[in-house]
C-alpha cells in the first residue's frame, strides 16, 4: 500500500518534472534574477499566505496553525492549511483527515476537506506509518509538489504549517513563495524566544513581512479548579517583540483541553467554540487578517 501510494506519488512528481511547472505562476522578476536569487512564485489560486512559524520544536506551531486555518473559516473565508512538515506532518492527525487525495485530470492533488478547510500534507501521499528519509532533490521535489501541485479551487487564505528550525524546508519557502507574512510562535522560555529571533532574522533576511508573535502555553489553566498560573513567566515573547520591533499577535493559554481536542483530531475553534480558549485563537485570526488585508 505505502509503496503504491510512493510510486504514484513519484510519477506525479515526475510527469511534473517533464511537463514543467515553472511555466506557471508568476513571471520571472529580473532584478531577482539579476541578484542571483530565485524568483519568488504566488500559490495558485490562493489570495494571501502566511507561514506559521517557530524555531524551536515542539512550542505549539501546528496547533496555532489549525486553530487559526479554522477562525478564518468560522469568519466565512475561504481557508486552507498545509502541511510542510514533511518528516513531521501533524495536520492530517489534527483536522483527522487520512487516505490518499484524488489527482484531477491535469495530474495536481486535490486537497482533503474537514470541518470547512482544505488540507494538504505528505502524509495523505506516502501513508502515516512509512518512514520518510528523502535527502536533497527528493525532498525539494516532494516540496515543490506540496507548493505547486495542489488544486486548492480558490482560496481566500493558506496557512502553512512549517517544520521547526530554519533549515532547507523554511528557507526554500521564505525564498521561493510569495509569503504575505510570517507569524512566528515561542514559548516565553528563554531558550525559545532565543531561537524565535533567529527566525525572525531569517525572514527578515528574506524579505518576508513579520506579522507578529504568538506567545504559546505561558499562562497555565487548571481545568479542575480554574487556577491560573504563569509558570515561565509571562511577558517573555512580548518583551523579545518590543525588542526587535515586531507585533505582538496574542496568548494562547495551556490548557489540558487545547492538547486534548488537538488529539482528537477535534481542534479547538470546532471543539470548543464558545470558549475563552477558541476566543484566544479567533482574536489571533483578527489580528492576522487586519495586517494582511484580508
Ligand atoms: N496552548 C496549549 N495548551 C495545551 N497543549 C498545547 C498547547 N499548545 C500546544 N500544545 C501541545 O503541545 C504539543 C506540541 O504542539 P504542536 O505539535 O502544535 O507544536 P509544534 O511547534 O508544531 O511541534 P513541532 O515542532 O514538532 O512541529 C502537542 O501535544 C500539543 O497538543
Ligand atoms: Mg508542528
Ligand atoms: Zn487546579
Amino acid at each position: 500500500m505505502i509503496s503504491r501510494r510512493l510510486f504514484s506519488t513519484l510519477k506525479c512528481l515526475r510527469n511534473e518534472a517533464t511537463q514543467g511547472i515553472a511555466r506557471s505562476g508568476t513571471p520571472p522578476r529580473l532584478a531577482r534574477m539579476q541578484r542571483g536569487l530565485p524568483q519568488k512564485r504566488a500559490i495558485k489560486d490562493v489570495n494571501k499566505v502566511i507561514a506559521v512559524s517557530s524555531a524551536k520544536g515542539g512550542v505549539g506551531k501546528s496547533t496555532i496553525a489549525v486553530n487559526l486555518a479554522l477562525a478564518f473559516a468560522k469568519r466565512g473565508l475561504r481557508a486552507g492549511i498545509l502541511d510542510t512538515d514533511i518528516f513531521g506532518p501533524s495536520i492530517p492527525t489534527l483536522m483527522n483527515l487520512s487516505g490518499e487525495p484524488r489527482l484531477t485530470e491535469g495530474n495536481k492533488l486535490l486537497p482533503l476537506t474537514n470541518y470547512g478547510v482544505k488540507a494538504m500534507s505528505m502524509e495523505f501521499l506516502v501513508g502515516k506509518d512509512s518512514h520518510v528519509a528523502w535527502r536533497g532533490p527528493m525532498l525539494q521535489k516532494a516540496l515543490q509538489d506540496l507548493l505547486h501541485n495542489v488544486e486548492w479551487g480558490g482560496l481566500d487564505v493558506l496557512v502553512l504549517d512549517l517544520p521547526p528550525g530554519t533549515g532547507d524546508v523554511q528557507l526554500t519557502i521564505a525564498q521561493q513563495i510569495i509569503l504575505n507574512g510570517a507569524v512566528i510562535v515561542s514559548t516565553p522560555q528563554s531558550l525559545s524566544l532565543i531561537d524565535s529571533v533567529k527566525g525572525i532574522n531569517m525572514f527578515k533576511q528574506m524579505q518576508v513581512p513579520i506579522l507578529g508573535m504568538v506567545q504559546n502555553m505561558s499562562l497555565f489553566q487548571c481545568s479542575k479548579c480554574g487556577h491560573e498560573e504563569h509558570i515561565f513567566g509571562h511577558d517573555g515573547v512580548k518583551r523579545t517583540c518590543k525588542e526587535w520591533d515586531v507585533n505582538f499577535l496574542g496568548d494562547v493559554p495551556l490548557h489540558p483541553l487545547i492538547n486534548d481536542s488537538s488529539d482528537h483530531g477535534k481542534p479547538t475553534v470546532v471543539a470548543e467554540p464558545n470558549s475563552s480558549r477558541s476566543k484566544a485563537f479567533e482574536d489571533i485570526s483578527t489580528e492576522v487578517a487586519k495586517l494582511i488585508d484580508l
